[in-house]
């Protein structure tokens, strides 16, 4: 598979890395229940199809996406590369936390590697800017964890410019990671141009928005979705807008068939094709599921491909 660098850093990134939010099971924004032995023949399977990183963070199910993804590592000889996460506690009813402040971040840190089995993680995230208020007090904490030698590179996930520059005079920003996919475009006016002028690496989540790229969402699959998969509140699924959204994803299907390929390979493919994407962080719980997946990998769109699609999209 492409690889492509993270930013200023020195690190090799595979284009697809794993995505493990919906591996952790049940919390406030759960995806319902999840074998773990299916998790972990998933994040192996990831692995030996070449991918060589995981994203993960406490908070997916309050601490189990990490324990699984340690469990995972623990039977490998060629581990990949742990990217994880601070900033969101959880409380006795499972629901996120906000928090910044320096020693809780110190802590995450410590119990995060517990929890991961490793004695450093690759990239350390900022996983929300919230408390505003605070984001100087936990960068200034994250890059403490660089200099002991806990965490090798520190980067953000769902900031903006104003933000991102905020911090960049505390220590470099080796990366962001910001939601991107056909469905969600946001990112593109400003963004992606201020990651690209200040060479911060862009790992982007949700590409297949959760799922819906994928073309298997109806009206009917939706009600299987178990009660508390999170996505049976999310916007995309419900109304207006998942009509809106099965239309687009119906315009799309033609120019993935005649490319011999899937509706999610080709959203993949597509969050690629931007020269400032360093990395689509694509989520899976099954094994078949990255099989499939993992093979945009290596799938360069066409310029006809990319100008039709464009179409699709600006019609919306
Ligand atoms: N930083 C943040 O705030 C943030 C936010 C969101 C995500 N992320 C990261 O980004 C990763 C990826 O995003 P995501 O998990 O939200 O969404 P995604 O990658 O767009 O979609 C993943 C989901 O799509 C379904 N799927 C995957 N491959 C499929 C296939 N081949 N055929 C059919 N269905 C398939 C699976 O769910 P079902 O089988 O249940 O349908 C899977 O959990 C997360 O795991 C997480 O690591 C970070």
């Amino acid at each position: 598979m492409q690889t492509r660098k993270l930013g200023q850093t020195d690190v090799e990134l595979t284009v697809i890395g794993l995505g493990t939010w919906a591996i952790g099971g049940p919390w406030q924004f759960g995806w319902g229940p999840q074998d773990d032995a299916e998790s972990v023949r998933t994040i192996h399977a990831a692995v030996d199809a070449g991918i060589n990183w995981i994203d993960t963070a406490p908070i997916y199910g309050c601490g189990h996406s990490e324990e699984v993804v340690g469990q995972a590592l623990k039977q490998m000889r060629q581990k990949p590369l742990v990217a994880t996460k601070c900033g969101l506690l959880w409380n006795d009813k499972r629901e996120k936390i906000n928090c910044l402040d320096h020693d809780s971040i110190i802590k995450e840190c410590e119990d995060s590697l517990k929890r991961l089995c490793v004695e450093v993680i690759d990239l350390y995230q900022m996983h929300w800017p919230q408390p505003e208020e605070q984001i100087e007090e936990g960068w200034e904490a994250m890059a403490s964890l660089v200099e002991q030698g806990k965490v090798r590179h520190i980067g953000t996930s769902n900031f903006t410019v104003a933000q991102l520059e905020r911090i960049a005079k505390i220590h470099p920003v080796a990366s962001l990671q910001p939601p991107y996919s056909m469905l969600r475009r946001n990112i593109e006016e400003k963004l992606l141009p201020y990651c690209g002028e200040n060479n911060i690496g862009v790992v982007c989540y949700s590409p297949m928005q959760k799922g819906l790229l994928t073309g298997k969402f109806t009206k009917e699959h939706v009600q299987t979705l178990a009660p508390d998969d999170h996505r049976r509140g999310d916007a995309d699924f419900t109304g207006n807008k998942f009509e809106q959204n099965l239309k687009i994803i119906n315009a799309l299907r033609p120019i993935a068939d005649r490319n011999g390929k899937t509706i999610a390979q080709l959203a993949i493919a597509w969050v690629l094709q931007k020269e400032e994407v360093t990395a689509a962080i694509v989520g899976a719980r099954k094994q078949k599921q990255i099989e499939e997946t993992v093979q945009a990998g290596d799938w360069v769109l066409s310029e006809t491909d990319i100008e039709e699609i464009e179409n699709i999209l600006s019609k919306e």
